[in-house]
């Protein structure tokens, strides 16, 4: 879902007013539209390094990225996938909750730790309820970023597993770092601290906005 923004003015607009700001055109024209990104962390840990991630995505899209809104997106209250608790064509509450915020985002963030070399059970769980007919994932563009290095190896099996629910993933810059391996990038709160790797999420989001925007026509 795209939301006009309403903060800037466009060029075309001053210089009509010969420099005048006139207010309700101010607000009503859009210079670029709002993206809005569903992030999921495929970890329940307190001090999960990877929803750490994405909390500096939230921090970085508020503070340096026009037209990017990350909202966190949690998945600890889905139930374990049991198509017997669809009933009538309703999901449980939980789950209709997390498909519309899927549904009302542009674009995916997915924060994928490394499970014996896959996708965790969590980030699957979500990823299959989400599939249910009919499939929230569909068209949509998506990212993945792992805390450690061997969530290179997930990320790849979420990208196979995207193709079948039509997700479109950005393939550049990659993002995975060693968040175990010292010198600490986390602080004691799990708040990502290291000015490179947050460079590194912003090029990376940076790549999924452009990306969102020319799926959509608009880049
Ligand atoms: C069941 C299990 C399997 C794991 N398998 C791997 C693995 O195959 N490769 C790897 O690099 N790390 C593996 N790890 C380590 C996690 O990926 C790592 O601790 C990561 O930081 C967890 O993410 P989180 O900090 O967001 O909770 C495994 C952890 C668990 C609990």
């Amino acid at each position: 879902m795209s939301y006009p923004n309403t903060s800037k003015r466009s060029k075309h607009e001053e210089s009509e007013k010969g420099g005048e700001i006139d207010q309700e055109v101010a607000v009503s024209i859009s210079e670029k539209p709002v993206i809005k990104v569903a992030a999921i962390c495929g970890s329940l840990r307190k001090a999960s390094y990877n929803r750490g991630l994405i909390r500096a995505a939230i921090e970085l899209s508020k503070e340096q990225i026009e037209g990017l809104h990350v909202e966190y997106v949690e998945t600890a209250a889905l139930p374990m996938l049991n198509t017997d608790l669809e009933v009538d064509g309703k999901f449980p509450a939980e789950v209709e909750v997390f498909r519309q915020k899927i549904l009302e985002a542009d674009c995916c963030l997915f924060a994928s730790p490394d499970y014996n070399y896959s996708v965790t059970p969590i980030l699957k769980n979500a990823l299959d309820w989400g599939s249910r007919p009919p499939n929230v994932w569909a068209g949509k563009t998506a990212a993945a970023i792992s805390a450690v290095g061997g969530g290179r190896r997930a990320q790849y099996h979420l990208r196979q597993i995207g193709v079948f629910l039509d997700l479109h993933f950005i393939n550049k810059p990659e993002f995975y770092m060693n968040a175990h391996r010292p010198p600490g990038k986390f602080n004691a709160d799990g708040d990502l601290v290291d000015s490179e790797t947050k460079d590194n999420l912003k090029e990376m989001l940076l790549s999924l906005q452009a990306f969102t925007l020319r799926l959509q026509g608009k880049g």
